[in-house]
């Protein structure tokens, strides 16, 4: 999809940002940039010594760090985050000083890189009529990303989708491994939109290919109960229902009713251009009506 780009991914070493650069190493350059030195070591362990991969240590709050860190590169991706729906719940703070300013930050050492062409901002479905910390959190980054596409001299888009079965803390990874633990659901009704994180890379890059300034690309996805998903796993058709979790939603939105009239179809995804109206705009797209995985679909996804 890119070749000889010079591609920086702040949070390069999660479980996003890791299959990016999988997808990206053969034929560009890269720049992971993230804080933990044992997770970026045993990432370059995995990999191999590959002379067009920089492992950069440095917080995205770090502006002088990042802008030097993006020095000559041309696309820049910034999917470092706080994104445990009960961490984040229980350290606003925190999840504000990582998720906003590390995004202020981001946007600022992006603006004084010219080199670089095009940035883009990883979102969530929980960003769509937020209910959550995180949430919030991630439904202002977007319109952080809106408002500096006024200002910049490089394309700002952000992408949004939903759960990446297969990431890094997914409960359902946890699940799959020790089915006969006793397993708790907090409502019946709960569903969620999945794909994989092989998906979830894909859809970025996708993204950053075709956005325009200041668009906001949602991807497509199905949904499924996590019922159905927990009565794959286990064999087991009974679960002790504890309540939902604060912040947690029965049901999930990728676009939301105030969104849709900004909303454009196109292929795979919904398009939000803040300052283009659809006069024959799509409903709003929630777990409630998106379409469901089959049996099959499901078990193949649980696969992983
Ligand atoms: N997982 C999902 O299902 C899902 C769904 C929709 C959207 N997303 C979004 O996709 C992005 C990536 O998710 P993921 O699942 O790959 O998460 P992850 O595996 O937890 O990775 C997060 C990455 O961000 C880095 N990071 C966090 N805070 C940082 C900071 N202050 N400065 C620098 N690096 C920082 C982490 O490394 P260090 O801790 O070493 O710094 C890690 O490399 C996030 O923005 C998330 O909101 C995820």
């Amino acid at each position: 999809m890119f070749a000889n780009e010079r591609v920086l991914i702040t949070g390069g070493s999660g479980s996003l940002g890791r299959q990016i650069v999988d997808i990206l190493k053969n034929s560009n350059e890269i720049v992971v940039y993230s804080r933990n030195e044992e997770r970026q070591h045993e990432m370059q362990k995995s990999l191999g010594r590959l002379s067009n991969l920089t492992f950069i240590i440095g917080d995205v709050r770090d502006e002088l760090t990042l802008t030097d860190a993006l020095r000559g590169c041309t696309i820049a991706i910034h999917a470092a985050a706080m994104k445990d729906l009960i961490f984040c719940e229980n350290q606003p703070v925190q999840t504000y000083l990582n998720n906003l300013i590390g995004t202020q930050s981001f946007l600022q050492a992006v603006k004084k890189n010219p080199s670089v062409k095009k940035a883009c901002g990883v979102s969530t479905d929980k960003a769509a009529s937020p209910s959550s910390v995180y949430g919030c959190t991630k439904y202002i980054m977007e319109q952080m990303f809106r408002e500096s596409a006024r200002y910049a001299d490089c394309i700002m888009s952000t992408v949004r989708f939903g759960n990446m079965i297969n990431s890094r803390g997914s409960l359902i990874g946890e699940w799959k491994s020790n089915p006969n633990k006793e397993i708790c659901l907090t409502h019946p009704d709960v569903a969620r939109f999945f794909f994989t994180v092989k998906d979830g890379a894909t859809t970025v890059l996708e993204a950053i290919n075709s956005a325009k300034n200041g668009e906001l690309y949602i991807r497509k996805m199905k949904q499924a109960r996590i019922y159905d998903i927990l009565k794959l796993i286990t064999g087991r058709d009974s679960f002790p229902i504890i309540g939902l979790f604060p912040g947690e939603k029965i049901h999930e939105e990728l676009v939301s009713q105030n969104e849709a009239p900004y909303c454009h179809e196109l292929g795979n995804y919904y398009v939000v251009k803040p300052e283009c109206i659809n006069k024959s705009p799509p409903q709003m797209y929630s777990t409630q009506n998106a379409p469901a995985f089959s049996l099959n679909e499901l078990v193949t996804l649980l696969d992983f």
